[in-house]
């Protein structure tokens, strides 16, 4: 099959049953998109498909075949940082850092389809994410800070 991640398109020939996540951090070396729970849970393993956030560990990879698959090693434009990125670092929003990029692509996937989020509809957003180190605080004050800065600018 072919693949397109982070704008490189990608061959490889593999059991289309195999999970998104197991592929990109076992085939690709791309393991910024973390295994937390493996079950749809926890928001560990988010990546964008075609823009929108989508669980890699329940997701087969023959179902993602030919769309635009990206992670968090390809959010940045180049060496600029994305917003979300940015302001996740403001913020310092991570202990360990773990759950981060997973926060951070759901964070950029909702601000991509709505520029102008609530508080509410930020924390809605997040909401299926889990933090265990409990920077919940910090997460939601960054993701409110980059959603102000791509408001100004939309
Ligand atoms: S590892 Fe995918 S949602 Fe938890
Ligand atoms: S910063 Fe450790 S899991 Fe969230």
């Amino acid at each position: 099959m072919n693949l397109n991640i982070n704008g490189a398109f990608l061959a490889l020939e593999t059991d289309p049953e195999r999970t998104l996540l197991s592929v990109l951090r076992n085939d690709f070396q791309l393991t910024g998109t973390k295994y937390g729970c493996g079950e749809g849970n926890c928001g560990a393993c988010t990546v964008l498909i075609d823009g929108e956030s989508v669980r890699a560990c329940v997701t087969p990879v023959g179902t993602v075949a030919e769309r635009e698959i990206v992670t968090i090693e390809g959010l940045a434009d180049g060496d600029r940082l994305h917003p979300v990125q940015e302001a996740f670092i403001e913020h310092t929003a991570f202990q360990c850092g773990y759950c981060t990029p997973g926060f951070i692509i759901e964070t950029a996937a909702l601000l991509s389809r709505n520029p102008n989020p609530t508080a509410d509809q930020t924390r809605a957003a997040l909401s299926g994410h889990i933090c265990r180190c409990g920077a919940y605080t910090r997460i939601i004050d960054a993701a409110e800070s980059a959603a102000e800065r791509t408001g100004e600018t939309a």
